[in-house]
This record gives structure tokens, C-alpha cells and sequence, in this order.
């Protein structure tokens, strides 16, 4: 049997036409989400719901046929299956009861995490099933977490920030209870990543969304230690099930980080300039990325243009075209099958 285009990607080979897919490509901006949002009870019904989650990650892939599916979950169940509080709310996003020191970590723990997850693992199993009885056989499903210094960033601060001020000075006036912090969510997120390739999860994504408020110190110790050990981890049961990298605003850093954390990809934000990308990462990994969700937003000829621009600085190599973040929720769908159609005409 061939390769499917994904998978083939993320393990080097480079394509004409590179596969295609969105982060945050099932969400609000498409009409028959918002229809299931508003049936369900709350967001994290839908996500702990194995038949709601299944179905919100097949609505892109019915509409466009993209080359992979993402899970629908979200990086904070595992928080949630720790222990802690979490809801979220409406226009705010999510909102944790915080932990600030070594002693609050006596509330959580890693022995039951799956009593919370399992519905999770029961959505990947449903979502795999799905995808071959809808014929989208050639479409890979991507499993994914937190990175731990991101998830860290929401226990700690307990809610989105600029510069989650409460997790950096935690970080760096105690370094040794900050770790056994980084340690549960390392060890919690080796176990449930198992969990989900077990379920059938054909690749991981790490999602590092906050590591670029971090000095290079901070960035070897918080980011890169915990991600090459959730790799070296996974890479023991798991060789050939391959790891894609989104440290999100690393800058400079993405490349030790591609150097040293050992992930087979890497996730560019669109920050990232296209010519050192391709020249200092994409000779090194598989990329991804990374146009500006706000062309997509946007429509249009500028939008074509800049998609052109990041096809033209990735041909040399393997890369797989996706955005450089979340799609917006104001964007139209016609944009979205647009942008498609020209990436694989
Ligand atoms: O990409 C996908 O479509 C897969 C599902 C997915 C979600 N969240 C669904 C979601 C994934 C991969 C995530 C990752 C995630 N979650 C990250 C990392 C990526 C990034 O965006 O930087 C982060 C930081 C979170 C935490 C989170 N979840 C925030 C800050 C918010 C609120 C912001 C927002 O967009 O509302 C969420 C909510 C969330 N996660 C929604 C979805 C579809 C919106 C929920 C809704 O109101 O319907």
C-alpha cells in the first residue's frame, strides 16, 4: 500500500504538491460547528463526548478533503485529568484554578488521569474508523498535547497572558519545585500521547505556543530538556510514528531547538522569515507552515501571493503547507477551499 502524502512528508520525502492542513481547521468559523456548539451543554462536553469529538474533526475533511485530520480536543484536559479546575468561558477562553507553589502540586495526580481522558482515547479509535468508512483513507490523523512549559503557563498563571509573569517568576526563584511541576505534566503527557497513538494516532503534534517569552537559558531548560525527553520517551515504544515541533515565537531558537529536542518536524509560525526557515530548519526537518491566518482571513489576491511566496521558499525540500497559527473564527470557508484549490492546482 502507498504512503499516505502526510506521513510521507513528515518522513522526508518531498512532494510536489505538499499536503495540506489547518491549525484550529475545525472550529468556529465553520457553520456546522457553531450548529453542534450550540446543541452541546459546553466546550469541554464536546471534547469529552467521543461521538461529538469525532464528528467536529471530520466537518474540514468532509468539506475539503485536507491531508490530515486534527483530533478535536485541546491541550488543557491535561490539567483537567490532573486535577485541576478548568472552564472555559465564552469571549474569555479558559480559565484554571492556579497553582503557584510546590506544596498545591499535593492536589494533583497522575494515577487517574485516564478516569478523565478515555473518552479522548475513545474519539481517536472513532475518528480512525471514520476516516476509512468515509473513504479519506489517504488522510492522517494527527494526535497532539501541550508542550509542558505551555501547559505549565495555564496552571500557573491560570489564564492566557502576555507574559504569564506568575510562571516565569515561579520558573526562576525556585527552580527546583518549578521542576517537579514540568515533571508531572512531562510524565502526564508521555502517558497520554502513548495512549492516543495506541488508539490510532498516525503522528503527534507538540503544541509550544508560549516558549517565545523565554530568555535562551530558560528556553534550554523549560522547553527543549522536557520536549527531547517526551520524544526520547515516545521513541522507545513508538519509533516510526513521527513528532512534529510547534515551538511557537522561538525565533532564533528554532533552530537548537530542531537541533536537540530530536522531533522529526517542525511547525513554523509566520513570524519566522521564510529564507532562514528553509535555509537553517528545512535542510535539517520536514517544515510546516506557516502562512498568516489573517491572509486567509483577508481573501483574495494578497492572499494568493503570499501563499505563493511560502510554496516558492519551501520547493527546494519537504514541507507541508499550513498556516502559521489558528485559523480566525471570522474567516470565510470560501476562503478556506480557495487557498486549497491553489495550493494543489
Ligand atoms: O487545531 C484543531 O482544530 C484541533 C483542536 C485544538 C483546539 N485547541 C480546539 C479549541 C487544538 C490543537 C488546540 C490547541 C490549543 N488550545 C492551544 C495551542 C495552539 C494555539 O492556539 O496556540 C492552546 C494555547 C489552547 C488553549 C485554548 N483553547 C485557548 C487559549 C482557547 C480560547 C481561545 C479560543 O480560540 O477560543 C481554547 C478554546 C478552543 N480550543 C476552541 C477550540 C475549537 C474554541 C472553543 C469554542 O468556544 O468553541
Amino acid at each position: 500500500m502507498q504512503e499516505k502524502p502526510y506521513l510521507s512528508v513528515l518522513k522526508g520525502k518531498k512532494l510536489d504538491t505538499p499536503p495540506i492542513w489547518f491549525m484550529r481547521q475545525a472550529g468556529r468559523y465553520l457553520p456546522e460547528y457553531r450548529a453542534l456548539r450550540q446543541k452541546s451543554g459546553g466546550f469541554l462536553d464536546m471534547v469529552y463526548n467521543p461521538d461529538t469529538a469525532c464528528e467536529i474533526t471530520m466537518q474540514p475533511i468532509r468539506r475539503y478533503g485536507m491531508d490530515a485530520a486534527i483530533l478535536f480536543s485541546d491541550i488543557l484536559v491535561i490539567p483537567h485529568a490532573l486535577g485541576q479546575n478548568l472552564d472555559f468561558i465564552e469571549g474569555k477562553g479558559p480559565v484554571l484554578e492556579s497553582i503557584r507553589s510546590e506544596k498545591a502540586l499535593a492536589d494533583l495526580h497522575l494515577e487517574n488521569i485516564d478516569k478523565t481522558l478515555n473518552p479522548v482515547y475513545e474519539a481517536v479509535s472513532k475518528i480512525r474508523d471514520q476516516l476509512s468508512k468515509e473513504n479519506f483513507g489517504q488522510t492522517t490523523l494527527i494526535g497532539f498535547a501541550g508542550s509542558p512549559w505551555t501547559i505549565a503557563c495555564y496552571m500557573v498563571d491560570g489564564m492566557g497572558s502576555k507574559d504569564f509573569t506568575h510562571t516565569k517568576s515561579w520558573a526562576f526563584q525556585d527552580e527546583n519545585g518549578f521542576s517537579k511541576l514540568i515533571d508531572l505534566i512531562t510524565n502526564a503527557t508521555i502517558h497520554y500521547l502513548e495512549k492516543q497513538i495506541e488508539a490510532g494516532a498516525e503522528a503527534i503534534q507538540l503544541f509550544d505556543s508560549w516558549c517565545g517569552i523565554l530568555d535562551e537559558i530558560s528556553f534550554n531548560r523549560w522547553v527543549i530538556e522536557p520536549t527531547a525527553k517526551i520524544v526520547e520517551k515516545l521513541k522507545i515504544k513508538y519509533p516510526d510514528v513521527p513528532i512534529i515541533g510547534f515551538p511557537r515565537n522561538a525565533g532564533l531558537l528554532y533552530e537548537p531547538y530542531v537541533q536537540e529536542t530530536g522531533i522529526d518536524a517542525v511547525s513554523l509560525d509566520y513570524q519566522l522569515p521564510l529564507s532562514f526557515a528553509a535555509k537553517c530548519l528545512q535542510t535539517k526537518v520536514p517544515v510546516q507552515g506557516n502562512l498568516d491566518p489573517s491572509y486567509l482571513l483577508a481573501g483574495g489576491i494578497r492572499m494568493e501571493e503570499a501563499a505563493r511566496d511560502v510554496l516558492k521558499a519551501f520547493s527546494k525540500g519537504p514541507h507541508i503547507f499550513n498556516l502559521g497559527h489558528g485559523v480566525i473564527k471570522e474567516t470565510s470557508p470560501e476562503h478556506v477551499e480557495q487557498l486549497i484549490e491553489l495550493i494543489r492546482a
